[in-house]
């Protein structure tokens, strides 16, 4: 077993350390940089369907439904198409309106994942065509889909997904591009230079990884907080739900994630000297936005810690620990602001002394509703 954890204590610790690998993985042969192409055939043979699409539902559960929401925001601002993000088990059962010219993404690490499926088999029947984000080649939404890209992360051990979900990104980004470039609805200069920010994200994503011994002191000093809250804007806000979820799951503490401007219409009345506030607070348009959020918090004395792009001398000056990622596009920052999130939730874990590869009441995979 030790061998199969590649020398790390745990499978989440050895996928998330892989994540340079996974990303370069699901780039290959896909991100052509230097002739400014990318190549995908599900999205190109179905290319016509997918560019004219009236309406985009993004159907999953859990980590996947975080990809799906960031997907959303990637889709809406650069394909220009209306995207709706559902849970697989509301949209099952709901009697969704689904019409001829609809394209359904289905995301799923596992491919396997009950009410994702069920919800694509209803979706499929009324017509909509069915694009699969899988992770595990010849599973049943990988099989049911008409089309799809696989993400290419190999077998996830650890039941909180890591590695899958930053493939998740990277794929649906992948694919957002492709769409935007064949409708005309990106300029050449932006789509290029958003190539070649994929191009350098595995580079990227190691050097967050070294923030790993500065979380593991984080870890240490939140350790006993009873509840965590994580905020965050635009294309952050994703993450920070998900670094909320990873927390509950590993740590089984209390954790919350909001829009960060929206925490004035209800979680600001937890905020109190005891109260972790995680900022996901990369350098982005929403930035001037985000620190007033953080002074709010401040001035209620809750405890500041803050991602931010490395060089934030404003945030750095107001938070009370900050974890520096490298620059990048507001686009791609995320796959880099959830990998400290991914860290502190492993570490507090551990110095809790948790099962973090196998949590209490969890399955990697919900086959049965
Ligand atoms: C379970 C797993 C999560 C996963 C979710 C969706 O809850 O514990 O890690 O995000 O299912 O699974 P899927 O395989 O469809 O992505």
């Amino acid at each position: 077993a030790a061998i199969e954890k590649g020398g790390y204590d745990h499978f989440m610790l050895k996928e998330i350390f892989e994540q340079p690998d996974t990303i370069f993985d699901c780039l290959r042969g896909r991100l052509d940089a230097v002739n400014a192409s990318i190549t995908m055939a599900g999205v190109q043979n179905n290319i016509d369907q997918i560019k004219n699409a009236s309406r985009i539902i993004i159907i999953a559960c859990g980590t996947s439904w975080h990809a799906a929401l960031l997907a959303e925001y990637i889709f809406e601002e650069l394909c220009r198409i209306p995207v709706e993000v559902e849970y697989a088990s509301e949209f099952r059962y709901r009697n969704p309106i689904v019409k001829q010219g609809d394209v359904i993404i289905a995301v799923s690490q596992s491919g396997e994942t009950a009410d994702t499926l069920v919800a694509i088999e209803k979706a499929k029947e009324q017509g909509a065509l069915i694009f699969g984000v899988v992770n595990v080649v010849g599973s049943s939404i990988a099989r049911i889909s008409n089309a799809g890209a696989y993400t290419h992360a190999g077998p996830e051990i650890g039941v909180a997904s890591t590695k899958a979900f930053t493939a998740q990104l990277v794929v649906l980004t992948l694919i957002a591009l492709k769409v935007a470039h064949e409708k005309g609805s990106i300029e050449t200069k932006r789509f290029v230079q958003l190539l070649n920010e994929l191009h350098d994200i595995p580079e990227k994503v190691k050097a967050a990884l070294k923030t790993a011994d500065a979380v593991k002191k984080l870890a240490d000093k939140y350790k006993d907080a009873k509840d965590f809250l994580y905020l965050g804007r635009g294309y952050n806000f994703p993450i920070a739900l998900e670094g909320a979820l990873k927390l509950k799951e590993i740590s089984y503490i209390h954790a919350e994630g909001y829009p960060a401007a929206e925490m004035k219409h209800g979680p600001i009345a937890l905020v109190d000297e005891t109260l972790p506030v995680v900022f996901v607070a990369t350098k982005d348009s929403y930035h001037e936005k985000i620190v007033s959020n953080i002074q709010e918090i401040k001035a209620r004395k809750g405890k500041v810690i803050a991602i931010v792009t490395e060089g934030d001398e404003t945030i750095t000056a107001m938070a009370d620990d900050v974890i520096a990622v490298p620059e990048a596009d507001e686009i791609v920052a995320p796959i880099l602001s959830v990998i400290p999130l991914q860290l502190l939730s492993y570490y507090i874990g551990i110095a809790k002394d948790l099962d973090v590869d196998k949590p209490r009441n969890l399955a990697k995979s919900v086959t049965v509703e």
